[in-house]
């Protein structure tokens, strides 16, 4: 079944979710130009990535991963990059600090452009056009124009990409993401607010740690005063990821160098599909979603594919049921990988699985339910002695009304306040560090039990 591997061998493979270009020439030269261009990241970086996932899988870190389910061109700004990178430290410290565990942390950022759509097309009134598919792709306006897949938004997304992931390089390691300034890395708008006074507190406790350490000369340690950041998004434009292939020049193996994370979409998965092949064949750690309509074998099958080594930093599960799935999938999923003595990192995606309409026609998810499906996936874990290595979220540093609940709750008539999103509702900061509080809890009963 697996034949040889080559960075174009998907295009031999059923492939879904892709846009269709009007103009097959114009594509080429795109793809030609971007092969051309210098990577956004370097193999040795995606090796020590797999690295850290070991230590996940292995049950000594946890992962948090996180971003907008899309970025897109307008909203590009250095405030929005900060923003998320700020609460995705909060939340890490969080954990860090609150359950003593390690955390890697990988942002949904600098690439994360292209959606997979459960429709080609939408329609509105008497008009259909072609589905949006994420900026690299086409154009968000209900307009016949707008709606062309343009091969020039490839290149767009690109400039885009370096440019975010140069200033996240800059935050990690630039004295940012120094431990003694944890303080500054709460947003205004979250002042005054629960959450804001619990992470003040831990605040607080850091400050104090540190200057125990500082009087027993323990000041100096370059993880104090920077950390590392890592990007993913989903492969899901294989045009565009076959142009960041490249050949490390240590190893020899190939590497996706789009991203230092790639992973697989729950409609893109199929065993025998062009994405699946696509991503077999670089070196990078990957994931793959796995929702309710998974069947046990195709998954062994996926962990065949994916991880044939079975190695403990190549292949994160990330699990996206649905609160009310959780129990009925997850344990016969666990049963099946452990019974095949399979390394995999699990993670749990509490957004896509519990995505609803609200009256007001707004699309938006629960907060409570989100909180739930994470706690099952805890849960599940613990009885079948599994590791729950992490969790995948869409959140946002902007202050939107897009998820309701939360300890300052966004109603459903309050959605549309600031409802910003290009495609999936995000968690906003509050949000996402009342979740993180709520699995430093978790996991340090864990790692103390
Ligand atoms: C996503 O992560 O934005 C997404 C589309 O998820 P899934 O493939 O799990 O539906
Ligand atoms: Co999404």
């Amino acid at each position: 079944m697996t034949t040889s591997w080559s960075p174009s061998s998907w295009r031999e493979k059923p492939i879904e979710q892709q846009p269709e270009y009007p103009d097959a020439a114009a594509l080429a030269r795109v793809e030609n130009n971007l092969a051309a261009l210098p990577p956004l990241v370097f193999a040795g970086e995606a090796r020590e990535l797999r690295r850290q996932f070991a230590e996940v899988t292995q049950g000594r870190a946890f992962l948090l991963q996180g971003g907008d389910c899309a970025e897109s061109f307008a909203e590009f700004s250095a405030t929005k990059i900060r923003d998320t990178f700020k609460v995705l430290l909060q939340m890490a410290i969080v954990m860090t600090f609150a359950a003593g565990c390690p955390v890697v942390k990988v942002g949904r950022m600098a690439g994360q452009f292209a959606k997979p759509r459960s429709s080609g097309s939408e329609t509105i009134g008497e008009v259909s056009l072609p589905a949006y598919r994420g900026d690299i792709v086409n154009g968000i306006g209900f307009d016949s124009t707008s709606r062309v897949p343009d091969p020039e938004r490839l290149l767009q997304a690109y400039h885009q990409s370096t440019a975010t992931l140069n200033l996240l390089r800059a935050f990690a390691q630039g004295g940012f993401a120094d431990l003694h300034q944890v303080h500054q890395w709460n947003l205004d708008f979250i002042a005054n607010s629960l959450m804001a006074e619990k992470y003040h507190q831990l605040g607080a406790r850091i400050d104090e740690t540190l200057r125990f350490m500082r009087a027993c000369g323990l000041d100096d340690a370059p993880q104090l005063r920077e950390t590392s950041f890592f990007t993913a998004h989903e492969a899901l434009l294989l045009n565009y990821e076959q142009a960041f292939v490249r050949q490390d020049s240590l190893t020899g193996h190939w590497y996706d160098c789009s991203a230092h994370m790639l992973w697989i979409g729950d409609r893109t998965r199929q065993v025998d599909g062009a994405h699946v092949e696509f991503l077999r064949g670089v070196g990078n750690p990957i994931g793959v979603k796995v929702g309710p309509s998974i069947a046990t074998d195709d998954l062994l099958r996926l962990i065949d594919m994916l991880n044939p080594d079975n190695d403990p930093g190549r292949l994160n599960l990330i699990v996206r049921m649905g609160a009310d799935k959780v129990e009925d999938h997850l344990p016969r999923l666990i049963r099946a990988v452990q019974n095949e003595g399979r390394q995999v990192l699990w993670s749990s995606d509490p957004m896509h699985g519990n995505t609803m309409k609200a009256s007001s026609g707004y699309k938006t998810r629960d907060f409570e339910r989100i909180l739930a499906e994470v706690r099952q996936f805890f849960e599940v874990h613990r009885a079948e002695g599994g590791y729950p290595g992490g969790i995948h979220i869409e959140m946002t540093g902007q202050n939107v009304t897009e998820c309701i609940g939360g300890s300052r709750p966004v109603t459903e008539a309050g959605l549309c306040d600031r409802y910003h999103t290009h495609c999936d509702p995000r968690l906003n900061a509050d949000q996402s560090l009342e979740l993180a509080f709520m699995i430093a809890e978790t996991l340090k009963q864990l790692r103390v039990g």
